[in-house]
């Protein structure tokens, strides 16, 4: 089966290699000359690491390299089964690539978006054949990270879902089925890992002593932490993109102390400052227990209002929080470690003492009140 890929930036190339590595034929593209001319020595140089590790051989290498493919427009893309775009992160354009593209594929060929915020049912609206349309997020980086979410739309066929699902995981990937809904599964569930540890940075609590308690509770960086390495201004914007694609809901509530850091200019590792960087963190507090309960609370409860939306599974969001942001555990399994009584009371107090701008973040799902 041959692959496209649309767009050769960083998550484009990457995707490209997954397949190409995975012994499929790869035709690519990309509107900048530029980076297409210099896709092959990319590739080349990302599988050059590898043969120095040992984990590739100079043959391979080759072999892969042989089968990416770059072409001028977008229509030498055509022999391609399933066809993945990377482009810039604009509904406009994506639906633009996708219109042209669908004049010269294959009637059975798959659409797939690798959009990470925008709805794929708004991709696929206007298209000749939105039921070829499918999201397949990857992570960043795609040859590394083993999750990849599969979101269908309400109109997308079931063999374009199998199709798109079985080519990825016959490339090693791990494929979790969700809804079409804002954030799908990782940078929706996430929100409370981040979001609550604001909430008690807030109340005047230690970042350093919140991501302490974290770690001690087995996650390998507490939430100050993971947004210096992934930057406040990152993690801003995806928080204030989610927190308005649910109607401002205040599970989702953009907390100032994170509008205030990114004012700052500390917005992590990339500026040298962040929440805690460069410092270690110091030991845990006498209360680690009670703050790690607060957040995977939240966590599980995100989790369950994710699932009362229907279109994934308890154990899928467990296997994406693990697999998508290195969580020890998911947030059903955390919810089964404490207990739903005490996850419950735990919402229950934080509802209570709750500030009127917080006011409803904690009410329970459907699924986890009794
Ligand atoms: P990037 O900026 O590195 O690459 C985008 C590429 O698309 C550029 O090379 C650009 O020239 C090309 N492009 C723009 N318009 C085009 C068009 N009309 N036709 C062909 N090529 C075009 O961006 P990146 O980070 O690779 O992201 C791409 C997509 O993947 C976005 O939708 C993003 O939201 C999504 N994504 C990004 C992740 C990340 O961590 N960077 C993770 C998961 C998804």
């Amino acid at each position: 089966m041959t692959i496209g890929i649309i767009g050769l930036g960083a998550m484009g190339l990457g995707i490209a290699q997954v397949f190409a590595m995975a012994g499929h034929p790869v035709r690519a593209t990309d509107a900048n000359p530029e980076t297409r001319a210099t896709a092959p020595a990319r590739l080349s140089d990302t599988l050059s690491a590898r043969v120095a590790k040992g984990s590739l051989t100079e043959d391979e290498k080759t072999a892969i390299l042989q089968r990416l493919v770059v072409t001028e427009r977008v229509e030498d893309i055509a022999p391609a089964d399933l066809v993945i775009e990377a482009v810039v992160e604009r509904l406009a354009v994506k639906q633009s690539v996708f219109s042209l593209l669908e004049q010269y594929l294959a009637p059975g060929a798959v659409l797939a978006t690798n959009t990470s915020s925008l709805s794929v049912g708004a991709i696929a609206q206007g298209l000749h054949r939105p039921d070829r349309v499918v999201g397949l997020h990857f992570f960043n980086p795609a040859p590394v990270m083993r999750l990849v979410e599969l979101i269908p739309h309400a109109g997308t066929a079931t063999d374009a879902v199998t199709i798109a699902r079985s080519l990825t995981e016959s490339a090693g990937k791990t494929v979790i089925q969700c809804a079409d809904r804002p954030g799908f599964i990782v940078n929706r569930c996430a929100r409370p890992y981040y979001g609550e540890a604001l909430a008690m940075l807030e109340e005047g609590r230690d970042p350093g002593e919140i991501d302490a308690a974290m770690m001690a509770a087995g996650y390998r960086l507490g939430p100050f932490a993971l947004i210096d390495l992934i930057g406040a201004d990152i993690n801003l914007a995806a928080t204030e993109g989610l927190a308005a694609a649910m109607g401002h809901h205040p599970r989702y509530h953009v907390f100032t102390a994170l509008k205030r850091q990114v004012e700052s200019g500390h917005i992590g590792r990339k500026s040298l400052k962040g929440f805690v960087f460069p410092d270690n963190p110091p030991p845990p507090p006498a209360d680690a227990a009670t703050i790690a309960l607060r957040i995977e609370a939240t966590l599980a409860n995100e989790a369950a209002w994710l699932l009362s939306e229907g279109g994934t599974t308890a154990e899928g969001i467990d296997t994406a929080l693990k697999l998508g942001l290195n969580f020890p555990r998911g947030p059903f399994e955390a919810l089964a470690r404490h207990g739903r009584g005490t996850v419950l009371q735990t919402l229950a107090r934080l509802e209570e003492n709750a500030p009127p701008h917080l006011k409803s973040r904690y009410l329970p799902a459907p699924g986890l009140a009794p």
